[in-house]
């Protein structure tokens, strides 16, 4: 299907004192996956629900196939919506929920019928037409929304977090369902969830979003492997971070000071910046060699712990310099001969040393300077807070729900 094409321009929306979008820009062309990810309260919710017409924006434009939408209300717009809560009616059977849309734009009886039982089979349901939504399974129940958002032939849909309510067997099963549906389908998906590992299986390309403003937007693999920001390497979960100055240039890279003593050669990322930057680097990066074996781009460490995982052995080493690097080390049958308090020496390959400018929009606060290093830092910072304006947002999408089935056509 053509069609879907969906430019964010200086998107902006205040409440009050709160910026819960500060003027991002997303271009999203026709029939892509687009990924929306970022902590709790990074204004995810809030983009999703100005592109579906149910939060007005304070600035800034959003373009769908070409036509300003600033005056088109939510149900006229080739839109449509999957929350996290179902939103489907629990009197109406599996059937009856799919057709209320078509139902509500006057579609002929035939079409409905054969419309409704094609989207069914689509979504493994045609079997389960007659059932009520009380009868059905929280995966089931999930597919019947999808449904209903499907049949209506939307050019763009959006998705906030419609795994979220799953257990982690079924959510898998589910992303791997819906990435094949969008493909049958070639509607633009845009998918809202807090889970990197979902969004970089899923999408075609991911934006990183933190306080309200864009970090990074890239497909999977350019954002795992060449994160530009420090929060975006951590939101991903990356465990080495290194803290250094950057000294000055060094052939194709940057010499970088770590402590007083040590120095390393960089030669991936912003090899650019200078003064205090962040150095990121692949634990499979990481080499370990005998304590003797000293050059360049080595620095002295104690082995912290030996932690054996199947295929691999992680190995924890407490630099000189004070801080932790985890080396990831491929399992060949053969024992590490690295126990725990052997001094070694660490090699951090320059063409693996990842130099990471600061956040579009450091924090004042927080996290800004506090992610440390190999800290999970967003999860167990955010823990407190997602729980609090996580009921919030349900409150808010259930408004936004009710919306699109009293406005639906
Ligand atoms: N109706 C509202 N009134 C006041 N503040 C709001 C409203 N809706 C959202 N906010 C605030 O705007 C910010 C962004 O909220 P939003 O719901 O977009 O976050 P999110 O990224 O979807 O978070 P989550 O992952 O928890 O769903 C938050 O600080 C939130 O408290
Ligand atoms: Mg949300």
């Amino acid at each position: 299907m053509a069609g879907g094409q969906v430019e964010i321009v200086s998107l902006t929306k205040r409440f009050g004192d709160v910026v819960a979008v500060d003027g991002i820009d997303l271009h999203i062309p026709s029939g892509e996956f687009f990924s929306i990810v970022g902590p709790s309260g990074c204004g995810k919710t809030t983009t999703l629900r100005m592109v579906a017409g149910f939060e007005e924006p304070n600035s800034g434009r959003i373009v769908l196939d070409g036509v300003d939408m600033q005056h088109t209300p939510p149900y006229r717009r080739n839109v449509n919506t999957v929350f996290q809560a179902y939103m489907i009616f629990p009197h109406l059977t599996v059937f009856d929920n799919v057709a209320f849309g078509l139902r509500r734009r006057h579609v002929a009886k035939g079409e409905i019928r054969q419309r409704v039982g094609e989207i069914l089979e689509m979504v493994q349901l045609g079997h389960l037409a007659a059932r009520k939504p009380s009868q059905l399974s929280g995966g089931q129940q999930q597919r019947v929304a999808l449904a209903r958002a499907l049949v209506l032939n939307p050019a763009v849909l959006l998705l906030d977090e419609p795994l979220g309510a799953l257990d982690a067997k079924l959510r898998k099963q589910l992303q791997l369902e819906l990435k094949s549906l969008q493909q049958q389908v070639g509607i633009t998906f845009i998918y809202v969830t807090h889970d990197q590992e979902e969004a970089l299986t899923m999408s075609d390309r991911i934006a990183v979003m933190s306080d309200g403003h864009v970090e990074q937007v890239a497909p999977p693999r350019e954002i795992y492997d060449e994160p530009a920001t420090r929060f975006v390497a951590d939101f991903l979960g990356v465990s080495n971070l290194l803290h250094a100055v950057a000294e000055g240039p060094d052939g194709a890279g940057v010499r970088l000071r770590l402590g007083e003593e040590f120095r390393l050669l960089a030669r991936a990322g912003d090899v650019a910046l200078r003064g205090a930057v962040t150095c990121l680097l692949r634990p499979e990066r990481v080499e370990l060699d005998a304590y003797e074996q000293e050059g360049p781009n080595r620095l002295p460490g104690i082995v912290e712990r030996v932690v054996f995982l199947g295929h691999s052995v992680q190995v924890l080493v407490r630099l000189a310099v004070g801080e932790p690097v985890a080396a990831l080390i491929p399992n060949t049958g053969e024992a590490i001969p690295y126990g725990q308090g052997s001094a070694v020496q660490v090699h951090l390959p320059a063409d693996a040393l990842r130099v990471l400018g600061p956040s579009a929009q450091p924090r004042a606060t927080d996290s800004g300077a506090g992610t440390g290093a190999a800290s999970p830092g967003g999860a167990a910072d955010g823990a407190q807070p997602e729980a609090k304006s996580r009921a919030t947002a349900a409150a808010s999408t259930g408004a936004a729900g009710d919306t699109t089935i009293g406005e639906e056509k």
